[in-house]
């Protein structure tokens, strides 16, 4: 027998739960060269859900000319929405909206929550929105004021946060201005975005800070960080102890941005899970079934997940306890110790 999960050890002064803000599907899906079939999007959906991930990003209502991964939305969306598996245990399905067309689309097929995207940097507005800041925040106005009308939630993200590939630096109060524009504007909730993966632990702790000298508290906060560096981790950390609750993942550590070069993947879910089931924080998700998930789309992307924990874990079974029976001649980890056989 070995062991499978982290030993238990809290940190005082650590949230009990944190809530996983999945994005594999969308954030993920959308920076693939090739295009996933709709039918496995759809299951990888199911299969996410199945492993306990309350808050499932889906996809985004933009034009397929300018993210042809996601052209399918309406299709993949609807099937989700119609899935009573993924949908019970009133599981948090969000899409993507840029503008009202997108918003239309949504709300057709039954979105109840949407997520509109903004960048704290003009050179990104202009790539990724082709409006600068001030247009694209005049392009989301209508649309957040229609969700809070209609009693739909709207998350604010804001990219390029602590780095632009073009511009360098930004300084925190830029970034808190346009975060707070969307805030002001009816966002429930403002993930900060680490596009290109840059952060470094203190100045996350800088700017949320900034934020919350500004009159938008931690708890209004969610992290998103991509994983270039190999911060993302230490970076949710940095974060968790200053507050926030809410933290972006994607299973497997699949993702990026079309738009901005040198994104890579965010922050795998089951790397993310491993952390906070070793710090005694609950997240609901079931991490051998969420492996199991991330595995079957490696296989489907025909390439290994950057997850080191799904490297860690794939192809092991694990019960409730995290004990697995590990084939001897397979894993290294049964033979050391006490040895095979003993
Ligand atoms: P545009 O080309 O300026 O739009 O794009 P437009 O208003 O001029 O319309 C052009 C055509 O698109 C028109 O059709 C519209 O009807 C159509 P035509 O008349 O030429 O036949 N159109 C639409 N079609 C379908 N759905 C729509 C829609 N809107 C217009 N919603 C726009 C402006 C904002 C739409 C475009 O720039 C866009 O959608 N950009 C999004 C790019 C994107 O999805 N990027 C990735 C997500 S952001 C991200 O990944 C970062 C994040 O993860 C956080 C982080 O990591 O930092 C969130
Ligand atoms: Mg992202």
């Amino acid at each position: 027998m070995t062991r499978r999960l982290p030993d238990v050890r809290p940190e005082p002064g650590l949230p009990e739960r944190v809530f996983i803000h999945e994005v594999g599907a969308r954030d993920g899906l959308q920076n693939e060269s090739g295009v996933v079939p709709t039918e496995a999007k759809i299951e990888f959906v199911r299969r996410l859900a199945r492993a306990g991930l309350g808050t499932i990003e889906v996809t985004s209502f933009v034009p397929p000319k300018w993210v042809p991964q996601l052209a399918d939305a309406g299709e993949v969306f609807a099937a989700v929405r119609a899935d009573a598996e993924i949908t019970a245990a009133d599981r948090r399905l969000p899409v993507l909206v840029p503008n009202d067309r997108g918003f239309d689309r949504a709300v057709e097929l039954g979105a109840d929550r949407i997520a509109v995207f903004g960048s704290a940097t003009e050179t990104f507005a202009r790539r990724n929105l082709n409006r600068t800041v001030a247009e694209s925040l005049a392009m989301f106005a209508p649309v957040v004021e229609r969700a809070g009308a209609a009693g739909i939630d709207t998350r604010g993200y804001l990219s390029m946060c602590w780095g632009d590939p073009w511009e360098g630096p930004v300084p925190l109060d830029q970034v808190v201005r346009v975060g707070k524009a969307l805030v002001d504007m009816g966002c429930s909730q403002l993930s900060l975005g680490d596009t290109i993966g840059v952060a470094t632990p203190g100045h996350v702790t800088a700017l949320l800070a900034a934020f919350a000298e500004a009159g938008v508290p931690a708890s209004r906060i969610a992290v998103h960080f991509h994983d270039s560096y190999g911060q993302a981790l230490a970076n949710t950390l940095a974060a968790l102890r200053f507050g926030v609750t809410t933290v972006d993942a994607s299973a497997g550590g699949l993702g990026g941005c079309p738009y901005a070069e040198s994104a890579t993947g965010n922050l795998a879910t089951e790397d993310l899970v491993w952390m906070l089931h070793g710090l005694g924080i609950e997240t609901g998700v079931d991490l051998g079934a969420l492996v199991a998930t991330s595995a079957w789309m490696a296989d489907l992307l025909g390439r290994p997940s950057p997850s080191r924990a799904v490297q860690a874990l794939i192809g092991k079974r694990m019960d409730a306890h995290g004990l697995v029976l590990a084939d001897p001649t397979t894993d290294p980890a049964t033979t050391s110790a006490a040895g095979p056989g003993a």
